[in-house]
């Protein structure tokens, strides 16, 4: 596809939008926001005031119609991204959709299906994959530097005594395992794969949301995985993996993090790589790649890892009893 700048269009205005929206200014000489949309047009005026964007929209299905966009960046809560993702793919509008990109791994798996009917690029912006440092700790995983891996730690978890409303609303998918425990499964996934058996515990409050979480995984290769998450404490936040030569370790924040450490028979190091940004626009200049290229998948950001993803949080929210209003929704035939 010969794009000069890639055309993005951000719906809603919040939190994540921002940073997302912020991060693409990383990439100037080649992306530009040309449309923004939010349910009140206040929020679009006012996004569209702090980043300089031509069209704004109070209906997010305009900025569809009017065909500004080559890609359209979703950072609605969850329930909402499956709707507004479909319309898109089927306007053959380019997708990148925050995590986790629908509630059950069915959504997803339409998703990936309407993303080929359309031939159109469709992918999850799962932004950890695409970070320098989390990139680097892999490549070393995948040279053996600690012989086989046979135990993955994760762990994602934080406490405000004033945590945003959407993490606690059932209605807005809220709960510590969508919102954080997609990081851990994750990084476990990207160490280990999908394992062989699931175990799940969770507190789960009178509104049926979970404030914590801890997981079990066990693989045929003999290897095992313990993940948690939170919203209750100040967590470690660390992620490691570990074999009979050593172990990695990506430090506090392990999602975005600045090094990591290997400790080897040769002795601990830690592994500095530079970066820069917030961190977004690495997912970002992935996409732009893929749309390039003419794919409907970015290879960065791959549909089989976030289908097996979602089918480990639809298992772990069955063993814990947390469903959600919009959990049954299938808008495929
Ligand atoms: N990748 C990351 O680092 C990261 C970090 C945080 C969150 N996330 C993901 O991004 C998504 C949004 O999180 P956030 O922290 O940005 O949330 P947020 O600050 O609450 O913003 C969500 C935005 O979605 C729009 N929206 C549409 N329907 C809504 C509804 N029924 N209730 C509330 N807002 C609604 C609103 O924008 P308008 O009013 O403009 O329509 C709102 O500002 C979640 O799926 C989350 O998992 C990713």
């Amino acid at each position: 596809m010969g794009i000069a700048r890639v055309r993005w269009g951000i719906v809603a205005t919040g939190n994540i939008s921002t940073s997302f929206t912020r991060d693409l200014a990383e990439l100037a000489g080649e992306a530009v926001v040309t449309a923004v949309a939010s349910r009140s047009l206040d929020s679009a005026d006012r996004f569209a005031d702090q980043f300089g964007i031509e069209h704004r929209y109070d209906d997010y299905r305009r900025l569809l119609e009017d065909g500004h966009v080559d890609v359209l960046y979703i950072g609605t809560p969850h329930p909402q991204h499956y709707a507004i993702a479909r319309a898109a793919l089927q306007a053959k509008v380019a997708v990148l959709c925050e995590k986790p990109v629908t509630l059950t791994a069915r959504q997803a798996r339409d998703l990936v299906a309407v993303a080929h009917e359309n031939n159109t690029l469709f992918a999850e912006a799962m932004w950890m994959r695409t970070h320098p440092v989390v990139q680097a700790f892999f490549a070393d995983l995948a040279k053996g530097v600690i012989g086989e891996p046979m135990e993955a730690l994760a762990d994602f978890g934080f406490h405000k005594p004033q945590l945003p409303a959407r993490l606690l609303d059932p209605a807005l998918g809220g709960g510590a395992l969508m919102d954080g425990g997609i990081y851990p499964i994750t990084f476990v996934h990207m160490a280990l794969g999908s394992p062989a058996e699931l175990k799940a515990v969770g507190s789960v409050n009178e509104d049926g949301v979970d404030l914590n979480v801890a997981m079990a995984w066990r693989y045929d290769t003999g290897a095992i995985a313990a993940l948690t998450c939170g919203l209750r404490s100040q967590n470690p936040w660390t992620a490691s993996v570990s074999g009979p030569e050593g172990s990695l370790l990506l430090p506090h924040r392990f999602h975005h993090p600045e090094y990591y450490i290997r400790s080897t028979a040769a002795g601990e190091e830690r592994i500095d790589v530079p970066t820069h940004g917030l961190g977004y626009h690495y997912e970002a200049a992935e996409v732009m790649r893929a749309l390039r290229a003419g794919l409907v998948e970015c290879p960065a950001l791959p549909h089989a890892a976030t289908i097996e993803i979602l089918d480990l949080l639809d298992e772990t929210r069955r063993q814990i009893g947390v469903s959600y209003p919009g959990d049954d929704e299938y808008l495929g035939g």
